[in-house]
């Protein structure tokens, strides 16, 4: 035996070294998932324990005066994404308390609020900052500085909470994104119960259509903090076969689809700014070769029903060789 071994060069050890390795590469992988808690050979635990411990409490030390019943954010914590994110995350994005709180030590001597930083307390640029020192360079909210909710000088803490989250993603204050915003944006609200909306509900009320889906609500590229640089770009999105290219176009529609409709909601069809014949008649109202387009008697072909619409069917351009006036 002795002899075979000295025999044994260099490369072969490194070979026998390998399924070795892989079970080590396992085990580890394994602790860090199942936690101090697995049961394994007593050496294994000893020196992972002490990472795993490390890695998935995070705020250890305040969990002896915040553990009440009444007091669930420290334990409630490490299931969220800040606290999971203090457990996988190996750079500065790894979320301790500290990163929001600062340093807890004359605190965690007195136990007074006072000692302490509470986001919530301090004016809403200086809360602000705490959290864009991490999200700044997300996609989302890089462009919330000089965006109309800065401007207005609110906090992150208006719409988000990191303790007391009440929906399921997202650590929103209030239960879904639309009830966040209409807290604030009454005006919108009223879109909910017009004869045409677009903020389509289901039973659950949960929206098909929502804030989100058109605006970003941390500043976005275009004017109203929309997520796409013009109004048209946005609802080319959902509605693409508006987006041409036609033969014919009609060139308010290429200009902006709010020369027409109202995005929320309105109490005229298909979401048009006033009844059909009217809309057209803000910009048609001269006398042409082929029919006046003002409109005589209430039940006349021009403003009956859709109106001008019931002819000129394809208002949004046309591929039809005769489609110039849009009537096929
Ligand atoms: C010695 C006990 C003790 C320890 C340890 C402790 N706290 Fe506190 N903390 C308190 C008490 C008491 C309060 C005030 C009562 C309350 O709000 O529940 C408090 C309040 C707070 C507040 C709210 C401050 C405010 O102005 O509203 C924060 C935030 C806080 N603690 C964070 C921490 C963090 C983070 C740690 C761990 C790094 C920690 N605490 C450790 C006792 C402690
Ligand atoms: C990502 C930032 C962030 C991190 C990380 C964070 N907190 Fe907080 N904490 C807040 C904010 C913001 C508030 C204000 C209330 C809220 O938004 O839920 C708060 C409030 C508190 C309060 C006051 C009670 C309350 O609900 O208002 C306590 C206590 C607290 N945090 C403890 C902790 C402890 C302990 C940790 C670490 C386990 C921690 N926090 C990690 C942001 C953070
Ligand atoms: C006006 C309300 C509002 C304000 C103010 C606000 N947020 Fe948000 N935030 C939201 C909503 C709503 C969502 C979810 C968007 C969605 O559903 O796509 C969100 C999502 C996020 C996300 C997740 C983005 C992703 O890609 O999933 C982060 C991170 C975030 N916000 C950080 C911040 C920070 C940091 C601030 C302060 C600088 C802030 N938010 C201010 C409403 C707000
Ligand atoms: C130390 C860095 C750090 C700080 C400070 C921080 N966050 Fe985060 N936050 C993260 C990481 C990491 C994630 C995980 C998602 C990701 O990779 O962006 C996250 C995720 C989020 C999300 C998305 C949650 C989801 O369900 O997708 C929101 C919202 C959010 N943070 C809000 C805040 C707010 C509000 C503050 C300030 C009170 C804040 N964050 C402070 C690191 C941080
Ligand atoms: C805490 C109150 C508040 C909440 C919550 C809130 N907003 Fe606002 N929002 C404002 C204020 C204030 C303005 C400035 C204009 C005004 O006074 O109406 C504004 C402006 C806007 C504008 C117009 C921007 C512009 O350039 O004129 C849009 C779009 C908007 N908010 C979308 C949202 C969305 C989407 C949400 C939900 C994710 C939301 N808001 C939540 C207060 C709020
Ligand atoms: C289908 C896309 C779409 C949806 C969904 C949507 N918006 Fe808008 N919103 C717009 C457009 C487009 C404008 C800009 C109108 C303009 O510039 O004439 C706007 C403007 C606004 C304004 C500024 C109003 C003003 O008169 O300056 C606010 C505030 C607003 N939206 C809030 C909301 C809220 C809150 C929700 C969710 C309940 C929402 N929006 C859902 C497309 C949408
Ligand atoms: C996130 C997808 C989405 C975006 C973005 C979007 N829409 Fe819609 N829109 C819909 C859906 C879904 C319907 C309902 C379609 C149906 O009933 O067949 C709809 C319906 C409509 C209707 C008909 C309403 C009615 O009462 O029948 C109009 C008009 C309309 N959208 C215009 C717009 C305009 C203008 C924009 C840009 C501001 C826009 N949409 C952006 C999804 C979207
Ligand atoms: C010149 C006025 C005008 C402009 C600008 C306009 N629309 Fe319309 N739109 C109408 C009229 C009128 C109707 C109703 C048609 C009907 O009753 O058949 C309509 C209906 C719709 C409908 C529902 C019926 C259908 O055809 O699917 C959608 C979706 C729609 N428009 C999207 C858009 C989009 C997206 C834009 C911008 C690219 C836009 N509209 C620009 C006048 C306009
Ligand atoms: C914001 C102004 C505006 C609105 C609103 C508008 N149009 Fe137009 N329309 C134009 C312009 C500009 C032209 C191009 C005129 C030209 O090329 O000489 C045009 C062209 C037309 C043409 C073709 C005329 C031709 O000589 O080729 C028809 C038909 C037409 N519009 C019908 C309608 C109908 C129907 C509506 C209502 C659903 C409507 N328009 C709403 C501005 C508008
Ligand atoms: C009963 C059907 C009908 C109705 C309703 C109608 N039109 Fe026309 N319109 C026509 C026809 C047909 C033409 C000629 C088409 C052609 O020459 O190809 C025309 C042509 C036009 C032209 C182009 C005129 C020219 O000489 O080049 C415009 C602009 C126009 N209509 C606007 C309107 C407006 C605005 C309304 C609503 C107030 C309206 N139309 C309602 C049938 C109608």
């Amino acid at each position: 035996m002795p002899e075979q071994q000295n025999r044994t060069n260099a490369s072969s050890i490194a070979i026998r070294a390998i399924p070795l390795l892989i079970v080590v590469a396992f085990v580890g992988l394994f602790l860090t998932f199942v936690g101090p808690a697995g049961s394994l050979p007593a050496q294994a635990q000893e020196t992972s324990t002490a990472q795993a411990v490390q890695q998935t409490t995070v705020g250890a030390e305040c969990r002896e005066c915040h553990a009440a019943s009444h007091d669930r954010n420290v334990e409630s914590f490490a299931l969220g994404v800040h606290g999971k994110s203090g457990k996988f995350l190996k750079d500065w994005r790894a979320t301790k308390c500290d990163s929001c709180h600062g340093n807890a030590e004359k605190h965690m001597g007195s136990g007074k609020p006072e000692d302490i930083i509470n986001p919530a307390k301090l004016p809403s640029a200086q809360a602000n900052a705490t959290c864009l020192s991490c999200h700044s360079g997300d996609q989302h909210t890089f462009a919330w500085q000089g965006g109309e909710h800065d401007r207005k000088d609110m906090s992150c803490l208006s719409c988000h909470s990191v303790h007391n989250a009440k929906s399921p993603e997202k650590l929103l204050a209030n239960f879904t994104v639309e009830e966040t915003c209409l807290n604030c944006h009454k005006e919108q609200r009223k879109a909910l119960f017009q004869r045409s909306t677009h903020l389509f509900r289901t039973e659950q009320r949960n929206m098909k259509v929502g804030c989100s889906s058109c605006h970003n609500p941390h500043g976005g590229e275009g004017r109203k903090m929309l997520v796409n640089h013009s109004v048209n770009t946005v609802c080319y999105t959902c509605h693409a076969e508006k987006r041409g290219p036609f033969l014919w176009d009609h060139p308010p529609v290429r200009e902006d689809c709010m020369n027409c409709h109202s995005p929320h909601g309105s109490n005229n069809p298909k979401l048009l700014t006033a009844r059909a014949h009217l809309v057209c008649q803000q910009c048609h109202i001269h006398m042409l070769p082929r029919h006046s387009t003002t409109a005589g008697k209430p039940l006349d072909i021009w403003s009956i029903n859709r109106g001008c619409v019931n002819c000129h069917s394809q208002v949004h351009g046309s591929n039809h060789p005769s489609g110039r006036t849009f009537g096929r």
